[in-house]
Formats: C-alpha cells, structure tokens, sequence
C-alpha cells in the first residue's frame, strides 16, 4: 500500500480523453493519483485499467464541478484524506459548436463554472499548500482557441483565453516559489465524437494537426515538468499559432468563421 505522503496528481475530468490520458501518464511516472469525474462517467474503467498496469495509489471522487461548493469540497475531501498534491491538473472542460443563440444562458453558466471557476476555485484552495511543497506544479488546460475569438464557439474560446492569461499571470506571480503554471493548449486530440467530426471536417491539415491523447499527454506532462509556461503539442499547432500572427485579424475571423459555421457547406 502506497504512503500518502508520496506526491499525488489531482487530475479533474480523468474518467476519458485528455484527462484519462494524462492520469495514465502520471501513473507511468509513478505518481500517485487523486481522480475525480462526474458520476456515471467513465472513471471506474480508468481505474481498472490503472490498477491493472501501475502500482500507484488512486484516490477518487465523484463530482460535479458545475455544482456549487464543488472546489471546496474536493479540497476538503483530499485534506480528510491527508493527499499531498504535487500536481494540480484542471483538465475537466466543456466545448460546443454553433451560434451564440443556438445555446440557452444555463448552458453557458455550466460551461462557465466548469471551464473557468472550477479552474480558479481549485488553484486557490490548493495552491497554498502547494507552495510548501519543494516542487509542484499546476497545469491548466486551455487550447489552441485560447488564441482566437472564434466565430461559432465563442463562449468556449473565451472561456479557453481566460485560462490563458490567468495561467500565465499566475506563472508570473509565483515566480519566486516552489509552484510552476502552465498551460496546455492542445490542437484536435483525438477524443470525443464532436472532435472527430470536426477533424473529418476539417480535412487535411485538421487530421495532420490532430494529435492521440496518449502522445499528448506524454508531451504535457513531460513539458509541465520542466516549467514550460505555454505547451503547444505538435509542430504544424506551433506553426499555425505563430503564421496566425501574421494574418490580419478581420481574415483571420472570416476564415475561423468559415472553418466552424456547421450550417454552411464546406
Ligand atoms: N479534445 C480536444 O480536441 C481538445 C483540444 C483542446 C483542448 N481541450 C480541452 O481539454 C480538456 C479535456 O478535453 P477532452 O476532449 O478530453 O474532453 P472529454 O472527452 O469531453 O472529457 C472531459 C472530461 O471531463 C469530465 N467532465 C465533464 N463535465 C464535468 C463536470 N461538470 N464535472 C466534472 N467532470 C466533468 C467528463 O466526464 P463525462 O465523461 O462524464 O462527460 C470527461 O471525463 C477540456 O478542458 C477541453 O476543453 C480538448
């Protein structure tokens, strides 16, 4: 049985995708881990697999980080549980697709709470702990939407350039302590079915910058352990990221609005 005193990676959004992949990652390099995920989401597979493969201990929770007192909760849960959190991984985010009016307000205010609060409530609870730790390390996933206003996903881009800025303000501010930031801003991985269609719509240059979560996820985490402010898996997504800078923004729209109105013909 492993001591809970060794380090644990707290990994939010863990039963599927990135965050799936990312705890994977953590248990190949002997972190122990603390997992949380929505009720009823894929968490218990997760588990079984991890158990099967690595000698690590799992901690997990089940939570619904739209609800309120949800970071609060969780920090509780892992002091009751004495966890040294080395990591803190805020994986757990929600996109969507389509005009701004295609979406009810409650919508957004669980796409809101999900993507930013429950980012900025766990940094806060546990970040003071963090800092007496020798080394630790919080990664926020944003996205290469973290770069654009995008036409047809704005609330998600928004959301994405928020963790952006807050990220790397934060990096900055904890300059001179034990705790490093970073900010993960994959292009398409390869997880749900709205990422798929969305690569296959994409075509060419949407399927060569895609990328499988588990070489991802060991890109990130090796990244996030050198102190990498900003990771950008793949080069073409480093590429894209710096030609857009080149392009005027007025083209830049037009073309991101045509790349992402699922109601025109591409
Ligand atoms: N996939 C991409 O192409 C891509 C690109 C750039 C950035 N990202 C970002 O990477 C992160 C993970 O993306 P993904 O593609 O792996 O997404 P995903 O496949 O939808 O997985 C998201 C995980 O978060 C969980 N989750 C959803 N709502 C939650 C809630 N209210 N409380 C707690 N957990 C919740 C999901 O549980 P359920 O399974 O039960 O829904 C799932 O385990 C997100 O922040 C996303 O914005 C993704």
């Amino acid at each position: 049985m492993n001591d809970h005193h060794q380090p644990y990676a707290l990994i939010t959004g863990a039963g599927i995708g990135i965050g799936r992949a990312l705890a994977i990652e953590c248990a190949r390099r002997r972190m122990n881990l603390a997992l949380i995920d929505l009720p009823g989401s894929g968490l218990e597979k997760t588990i079984q697999h991890l158990k099967k493969h690595f000698d690590v201990d799992i901690q997990y929770m089940k939570m619904d980080l739209t609800t309120p007192h949800s970071a609060e909760k969780i920090y509780n849960w892992s002091r009751e549980k004495d966890l040294t959190v080395e990591m803190l991984i805020n994986n757990a985010g929600k996109g969507h697709l389509g005009s701004f009016t295609d979406y009810d307000h409650t919508f957004y205010e669980k796409m809101l709470r999900l993507n930013v609060e429950a980012v900025v409530m766990l940094t806060r609870l546990f970040l003071p702990d963090m800092k007496k730790l020798e080394n630790a390390y919080i990664m926020n996933l944003g996205s290469i939407a973290s770069f654009y206003p995008i036409p047809y996903k704005i609330v998600y881009a928004g959301s994405k350039s928020f963790i952006y800025s807050f990220s790397r303000g934060l990096k900055q501010e904890l300059e001179n302590s034990s705790v490093t930031v970073s900010v993960l801003c994959p292009g398409p991985i390869v997880t749900n079915q709205e990422v798929i269609q969305r690569i296959r719509r994409g075509g060419l240059w949407a399927k060569r910058s895609s990328m499988r979560p588990g070489k991802m996820a060991r890109i990130a985490i090796s990244q996030m352990l050198r102190g990498k402010a900003v990771i950008i898996p793949g080069s073409l997504n480093k590429f894209f990221r710096f030609a857009s800078r080149l392009v005027p923004t007025k083209i830049k729209q037009c073309l991101l609005a045509r790349k992402f109105n699922v109601n025109e013909k591409i």
